[in-house]
């Protein structure tokens, strides 16, 4: 066992805070029983209080601790996404306190693959409340050095894991109302879950703050435009813009980012592309938009987010 796991398990013991990386996006940490920590959590990311955040476990075993009733499907769905990008919701038990719901009747769960935050997951024991590990409303952070940009000295300890694999956030899954419904896409495909369990795609009523327009959001404005538009914007360009785009570069573009056509490694880049292009110092940013293919489904997701100015 690696002597940082073991510092960070015991900064969370005391109610500190640790960033750590998983598959998806690196993730700011709490001990989740621990109201003081969770506050302190919600203070250092700026995050309205009444927001839920999701808890973090080594196994299917210990999350469903969190939960009072657990249905076949979520059983079936643990059984083959877990450890992986899936979060769950579902109906809290005592353990899941109204400081992680929001105050919501429902919790959520999730058993990240990636081994540094499995480690440091065993050697906690218990539950870690995590959302992504940005300022709110900000880009998630894909590597250790994204983190410190976004929260500095606010995070005693972030642990150092390589680029995330998956780059964007968990899939999640709510099955506390009886029905499995679609909160997030990501990288498990609709197509995968409904291959174990009936989905819905669903516009949520719970309060989830990945589903505020304007979230996941560069600080330039950013416009999702199709790729004729892109070539008519380009032709008829007055600002310094930067593109990211599928294309080659086109001289005329100050900055010019180019992401390749398969989904899965686009969404890998996306927030370190969002960020590079974020300080490249231009007034606009000009995303052309990706197919329409139900593979890009969550990278849709994420770019209407990220260009939305709502
Ligand atoms: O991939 C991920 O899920 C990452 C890594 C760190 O695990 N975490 C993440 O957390 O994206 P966060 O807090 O940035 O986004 C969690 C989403 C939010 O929209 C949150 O409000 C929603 O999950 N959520 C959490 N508990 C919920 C609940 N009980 N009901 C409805 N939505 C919930
Ligand atoms: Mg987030």
């Amino acid at each position: 066992m690696n002597a940082e796991v073991r510092r960070a398990a015991g900064i969370l013991r005391g109610g500190g805070l640790v960033a750590f990386p998983t598959e998806t996006v690196y993730g700011l940490g709490a001990d989740a029983s621990n109201a003081a920590a969770v506050a302190r959590l919600y203070a250092a990311k700026g995050r309205p209080a009444d927001h839920p955040v999701i808890v973090h476990f080594a196994s299917a075993e210990k999350a469903f601790s969190f939960s009072r009733e657990i249905p076949q499907a979520a059983r079936a769905l643990a059984q083959r996404f877990w450890p992986g990008p899936l979060t769950l919701i579902l109906k809290r038990s005592e353990h899941a306190k109204d400081f992680v719901t929001g105050g919501q009747d429902s919790v959520g769960l999730r058993v990240p693959s990636h081994p540094v935050a499995q480690a440091l997951l065993a050697e906690f024991g218990g539950g870690v409340a995590a959302p992504s590990a940005n300022r709110f409303g900000h880009v998630s952070p894909t590597t250790a050095a994204h983190v410190r940009e976004d929260l500095g000295a606010k995070v005693a300890l972030v642990l150092e894991g390589g680029p995330s694999e998956v780059g964007i956030e968990s899939t999640i899954v709510d099955l506390s109302s009886g029905e499995a419904l679609l909160l997030r896409p990501g990288a498990i495909s609709q197509r995968e879950l409904q291959e174990i369990v009936t989905i819905k795609e669903s516009q949520s009523v719970l309060r989830h703050s990945g589903g505020l327009a304007r979230h996941y959001a560069p600080r330039t404005p950013a416009r999702l435009v199709s790729t004729f538009e892109l070539d008519k914007q380009i032709a008829a360009l007055k600002e310094r813009v930067a593109v990211l785009a599928f294309s080659r570069p086109d001289e005329r573009v100050d900055y010019w980012l180019r992401m390749p056509r398969d989904a899965a490694a686009y969404a890998q880049r996306l927030y370190a592309a969002l960020r590079e292009l974020d300080s490249a110092g231009c007034e606009q940013i000009l995303v052309e938009a990706p197919p329409e293919g139900a593979d890009w489904a969550a990278v849709r997701d994420r770019l209407r987010k990220a260009c939305s100015d709502g």
